[in-house]
């Protein structure tokens, strides 16, 4: 039998940002748990060789340990790092990283790893996804409890997000409820509300949400489309995304917009642009301005380039370099964002910038996309989690930018990245590594390498 409650003596925390301690010759991780604190722990999961457990009760409190701003820290995945003082969270993200690219690839950093955190850690990301669930009876509207796929929080407020975000969370639960109609159960596969998406544009302090369910009826949204507009008026425009998959992703197969405009405008630095209810916008709307200017720092452009943004989203990053280049080509996979893209232009008055649809890795395939434009002078990379397809990378390389700017929301996949990178040209080397902490009180960061061919 399992000894519970046990004591345990956290040494370090996970890259998960869970506690690292030694019980019985096993490593046990540990939830809320810092490093250097004693706890009283219940072990609760052991499973492919891995012990997990939760704190019961600090016996030992570590020096940074902070009380959590959010009623729901602990039950909520949302944010795992919020009983550690903010300053201790960057040090310790700084650290992370550093330690992993020193043990990717030995020798081939020799810069300080820079960063840019917040000054106010709090109310900073634009965008939200919560997930409905049948919870006791009630209809539950918040995120996913921390190990459960299946169940949320009924969350009260959100800190990481702005206020709107806290005002629309018990509006749209008293709307969903008023349908009479009950939350998908992910387990049975029947309910009809899924997802509420909630997207903010910082600089109009307006939202936009997006609420998906199975397929139903249009009276069954009646309610939310009269209390969203009674009540929270910063919402500027309401869609219903229909999704009959069996999958938990807030992806709509249909959408139909129920109010308002079809798009917010927003501003980051100096570019000015509209997002519909699909495009990918930097969730972190400060520091993607703080990272957009060390984009255009690291290019060092002088108005004589030619510069390729490869995933280019809605063309943030192409707008904001186009001012301070000859030309610049953006690709992207999603045809709505690329329409977006062009749109953005215009907005600017941006004339020399193009938008080119399709996938990276083909368009890459034999250099076809240089031949566009012509010779890269400079490359912009920004590809989703999983990183560059594999197909990429000799192209990228052999189009022999000057220099190469990546920037990266996954630093795994980035190292994997530039160690095949520096291994297949070694002319290229590090110039310059910078990370922003976009995600305060989550594990995740975003980072930039600015590769230089010599
Ligand atoms: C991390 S986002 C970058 C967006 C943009 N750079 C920005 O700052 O707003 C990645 C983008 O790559 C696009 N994408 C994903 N796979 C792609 C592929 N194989 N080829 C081109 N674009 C892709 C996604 O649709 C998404 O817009």
């Amino acid at each position: 039998m399992t000894p519970n409650p046990i004591i345990l003596e956290i040494k370090t925390l996970s890259p998960d940002g869970l506690g690292v301690a030694q019980w019985e010759g096993k490593t046990v991780l540990v939830r809320d748990a810092l490093a250097g604190e004693q706890v009283e722990a219940e072990i609760i999961r052991r499973r492919r060789g891995q012990t997990e457990a939760k704190t019961l009760r600090v016996i030992v409190p570590a020096q940074d340990r902070v009380s959590p701003r959010c009623a729901h820290f602990g039950i909520c995945g949302g944010c795992k790092l919020q009983h550690l003082s903010y300053d201790s969270q960057v040090e310790w993200k700084g650290r992370w990283l550093g330690n992993l690219f020193r043990a990717e690839l030995p020798g081939q950093i020799d810069v300080p790893l820079e960063r840019v955190a917040m000054e106010d850690p709090w109310q900073y990301r634009g965008k939200m996804e919560f997930s409905f669930s049948p919870e006791e009876g009630r209809l539950g509207l918040g995120l996913h409890r921390s190990g459960s796929f299946q169940r949320v929080v009924n969350l009260k407020e959100c800190p990481i997000a702005p206020d709107v975000v806290s005002a629309l969370l018990p509006v749209i639960r008293a709307a969903a409820e008023a349908s009479g109609q009950p939350a998908y159960d992910t387990r049975r596969c029947e309910g009809f509300w899924r997802h509420a998406v909630v997207r903010v544009s910082r600089s109009a302090q307006t939202a936009m949400v997006t609420i998906v369910t199975r397929e139903g009826p249009a009276e069954w949204m009646e309610p939310m489309v009269r209390m969203i507009r009674e009540q929270v008026p910063q919402v500027k425009a309401l869609f219903w995304g229909i999704s009959n998959r069996i999958s938990d992703v807030a992806y709509a197969e249909k959408m139909t917009q129920l109010f308002g405009d079809d798009h917010l405008e927003d501003q980051i630095g100096a570019v000015r642009f509209h997002f519909g209810p699909t495009q990918f916008v930097q969730p972190n709307r400060l520091l993607a301005e703080a990272a957009y200017q060390a984009i255009r720092e690291n290019c060092r452009l002088t108005g004589n380039e030619t510069v390729y943004d490869l995933y280019c989203g809605m063309g943030l990053i192409s707008l904001a370099l186009a001012p301070f280049a000859r030309a610049v080509y953006g690709v992207e996979s999603e045809s709505d964002n690329v329409a977006l893209a062009e749109q953005n232009a215009a907005l600017n008055g941006i004339t020399n910038a193009s938008f080119i649809c399709g996938k990276t890795e083909d368009l890459l395939r034999g250099g076809a996309i240089f031949k566009l434009g012509g010779k890269p002078d400079r490359i912009v990379l920004d590809p989703p989690r999983a990183g560059l397809h594999g197909d990429s990378i000799a192209p990228v390389l052999q189009a022999r930018a000057p220099r190469i700017v990546y920037l990266s929301c996954n630093p795994k996949t980035l190292v994997n990245d530039l160690k095949a990178m520096l291994k297949r040209d070694p002319a290229y080397r590090v110039e310059r590594v910078q990370w922003f902490d976009f995600f305060p009180h989550t594990i995740h960061m975003e980072t930039l390498v600015t590769l230089v061919r010599r």
